[in-house]
């Protein structure tokens, strides 16, 4: 494996949380660099369901490191109910490393997350009002409080009275919603500062040494390419940088270290918020495949959108990315289809556009360009040997495979850590 990325290649919730855990087992460090607790990971072992946030999805094999680096926006409350989830399954968060530099999500983020959305009305992004934009915002804006202040109960104070008087003003007067009361989030978080004290540290050198010292090192993307800040749909994206770029930036580590970067996709597309999505199905084929694929958002609960597979967006995630391979899941939600539908190509007036176009009020003006498959019956969750999937199963990646130029490396027939089949 030694130093191996994996980024989501859609819009999120292509089912990361599940090759993390099975890359996992065997990796010495596990690491996440953006995003926060807006990213739901599921990972299935021995018929139990953990739903990750913000820990690293290798956090269910003893001894693993996993460390939240420096990009994350980290919800300390939200973090320290995770941990106690995995205490009460009988797992060990021994392995969590937390870097000085993250900076944490406050109760006047989440506030601020509500009311701008609800201040955009219909045009309103669908963000999972966890407070990720509004503490990006303040990283950028230089106001943030990073781990490094909110472990020490004087400097945590004194920037939080700052920005709660600050916020409340904004919350008042521009919003019209309820103050927060400083004396009431210093009293909560500062337990919570005392719980994650011990697991903060600089992540970028134990990231380093783990590297130079030859061990299998594995990155774990959130969200997804078309969620990316800079290069997706923008405004309907989230505000960190899922696309591989993102892991230096996010962990301090150089580009040259990384040898690997694997993307991971559904075998059609979903979306959960609002925003552009050229190959939705508002049918009952986009019905059924939400039904048989539980298309409901492990973060908000909310119905994901579906739609067939659109290469255009993948070949996208490749150019932005950089991918050596592709993990394809869910292959069994689209068993009983008559028909796949592959999205080759956007028409837009006499053009065939073959790269997702920059700006998405393009997007207005294209159709997608289908090419047909034909579909298979077999119920395969039960099998292990990718050479026994049905033959039109095979000649669906194939396709894949052939119309992105990379290779696809797993196919996932299920959610459990079997059944996931290696080519
Ligand atoms: P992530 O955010 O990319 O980790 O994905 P989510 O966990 O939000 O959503 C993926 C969902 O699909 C989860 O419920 C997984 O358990 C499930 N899943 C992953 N791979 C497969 C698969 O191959 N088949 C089926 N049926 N479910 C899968
Ligand atoms: P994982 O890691 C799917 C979406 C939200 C919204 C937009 C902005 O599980 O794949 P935000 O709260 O980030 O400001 O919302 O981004 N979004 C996700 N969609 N999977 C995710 O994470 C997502 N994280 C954010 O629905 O459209
Ligand atoms: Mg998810």
């Amino acid at each position: 494996m030694a130093v191996t990325a994996l980024v989501g290649a859609q819009w999120g919730d292509e089912g990361k949380g599940k090759i993390i855990d099975i890359l996992a087992s065997k990796a010495d460090v596990v690491v996440r660099s953006q995003g926060g607790n807006n990213a739901g990971h599921t990972v299935v072992v021995d018929g139990t369901t953990y739903k990750l946030h913000l820990i690293p999805s290798g956090i269910l094999y003893d001894g693993t490191i996993c460390v939240i680096g420096n990009g994350i926006v980290l919800d300390p409350k939200s973090l320290c109910s995770e941990m106690e989830n995995i205490k009460a399954n009988g797992k060990s968060f021994d392995g969590l490393r937390i870097d000085a530099r993250a900076h944490v999500v406050l109760p006047y983020h989440i506030a601020l997350d509500g009311l701008s959305e609800a201040h955009r009305g219909g045009s309103d992004i669908g963000t999972t009002k966890k407070g990720i934009g509004p503490c990006y915002m303040d990283k950028a804006e230089r106001s943030g409080i990073r781990m490094c202040d909110f472990i020490n109960p004087e400097i945590f104070a004194e920037k939080l009275k700052a920005n709660v008087e600050l916020k409340n003003k904004i919350i008042t007067l521009i919003y019209g919603g309820e103050p927060l009361s400083y004396e009431e989030i210093y009293a909560e978080y500062v337990e919570y500062a005392k719980l994650l004290a011990p697991f903060v540290t600089d992540t970028s050198v134990l990231v380093y040494d783990a590297i130079k010292a030859g061990k299998n090192v594995l990155f774990e993307g959130a969200q997804g390419a078309l969620l990316d800040i800079d290069l997706g749909t923008y405004p309907y994206v989230t505000s960190s940088h899922p696309t591989a770029g993102g892991f230096c930036i996010g962990t301090g580590i150089g580009p040259t270290l990384i040898n690997e970067c694997l993307g991971v996709c559904k075998s059609y597309t979903t979306r959960v918020g609002k925003g552009p999505f050229p190959t939705e199905l508002d049918d009952e084929i986009g019905e059924t495949i939400r039904q048989r694929g539980g298309e409901f958002g492990t973060t908000t609960g909310r119905a994901r959108r579906t739609g067939w597979l659109d290469l255009v967006i993948l070949r996208f995630a490749v150019r932005l990315n950089g991918l050596t391979s592709l993990a394809v899941n869910k292959l069994d939600t689209l068993s009983g289809l008559k028909e796949l539908k592959v999205c080759v190509g956007y028409r837009k007036g006499n053009e065939v556009l073959r790269d997702f176009p920059v700006d998405i009020k393009e997007l207005a003006d294209c159709e997608p360009i289908y090419e047909t498959l034909p579909g298979w019956d077999e119920d395969i969750t039960g099998v292990r040997d990718y050479n026994d999937l049905p033959q039109n199963t095979k000649a669906y990646i194939d396709f894949i495979e052939k119309s992105l130029g990379v290779k696809v490396a797993m196919v996932g027939v299920g959610p459990a850590r079997d059944q996931n089949l290696t080519r």
